[in-house]
């Protein structure tokens, strides 16, 4: 018999579901509208809404009278607010309160003439966003090799006027790592450890399980890049890891041989998925359910 732990993190963070639910009150309450771009990364749920009359759109000249038109939980470029307004264009902003936090300190530090660090991948939406609110020099690193580089390219007539932010899904570890390295050298700097709390759970939550499991199922869109990390960070502790978008892709093989099975979901997928891998593998194995518990314990 099969254990199958659930990691209590898995699925939906507060911002994904609070854009969500503004989403879906857009389409109950208007004709139609828009999401500048998947409103998460999760395709039934890009279809649902879309089946309800609030379509994607991949830039602002393609709203065509959709309006209104709903920015993502990982926020904008400061152009595009700027490019609304122009326009006329009604628009509701669904940006995770926590990514917002992000652009005002980078917005004032910067302002104050502070150069500012960004840990992070610089092709990221929300990256975009944070540097679009910097007003001056500004740097974006992925690790604490790349910060190192970066490091030396600062003048040094700057280097007493550095602040530090992080993408909030960046990898923990490694901000740990890069923030060890910049006060060596540094030692006035300014941390802000913007990393969200959601993540760094789940990634903490994910990284206990998979040490005692022998197989991890983790759910959640391939393109999602919180969910590709929680593959990454089980996949180090556990050989038998597997990323599946949906119960389909739930392979009878995957689980057959293990004890106890794990899982866990990326911020960007919904309870009814997560729901019917678990009910998928009750009917492939012989189990039972549980969430993890005591999980802050589990973490000491
Ligand atoms: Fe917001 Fe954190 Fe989710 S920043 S979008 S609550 S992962």
């Amino acid at each position: 018999m099969a254990d199958i732990i659930v990691a209590k993190t898995a699925g939906f963070c507060f911002g994904v579901n609070r854009a969500v639910k503004i989403a879906f009150d857009v389409a109950d309450r208007n004709q139609g509208g828009c999401t500048l771009g998947p409103i998460i990364h999760n395709k039934e749920m890009v279809a649902a809404l879309n089946d309800r009359g609030v379509v994607s759109v991949d830039s602002l000249d393609d709203i065509q009278g959709r309006e209104p038109v709903i920015i993502r939980s990982h926020g904008v470029k400061r152009s595009v607010y700027d490019k609304l307004n122009e326009m006329g264009v009604e628009y509701i902003d669904a940006t995770c309160p926590f990514v917002a936090k992000i652009h005002s300190i980078v917005y004032d530090m910067s302002r104050q003439g502070y150069t500012v660090l960004i840990a992070g991948d610089e092709n990221h939406p929300e990256v975009q966003g944070i540097l679009s609110n910097c007003v001056s020099e500004y740097y974006i690193f992925k690790d604490v090799e790349d910060l190192k580089k970066i490091f030396d390219l600062i003048p040094e007539e700057n280097k007493d006027r550095i602040c530090i932010v992080a993408q909030t899904t960046f990898n923990e570890k490694f901000w740990k790592n890069c923030i060890v390295f910049l006060k060596k050298l540094c030692t006035n700097a300014k941390v802000f450890d913007t990393i969200c709390n959601a993540t760094s759970k789940r990634q903490a939550e994910a990284h206990t399980l998979s040490a005692k499991c022998d197989c991890m199922i983790v759910v959640g869109d391939r393109s999602s890049s919180n969910t590709n990390k929680l593959y990454e960070i089980c996949k180090k502790n556990c050989e038998h890891t597997y990323l599946i978008e949906t119960a389909a892709e739930l392979d009878r093989a995957m689980i057959a041989e293990a004890r106890t099975i794990g899982v866990t979901a990326g911020a960007s997928t919904p309870d009814r998925i997560i729901k019917e891998v678990l009910d998928t593998m009750s009917e492939n194995t012989t189990s039972s359910v549980n969430e993890t518990e005591n999980f802050e314990e589990m973490l000491e």
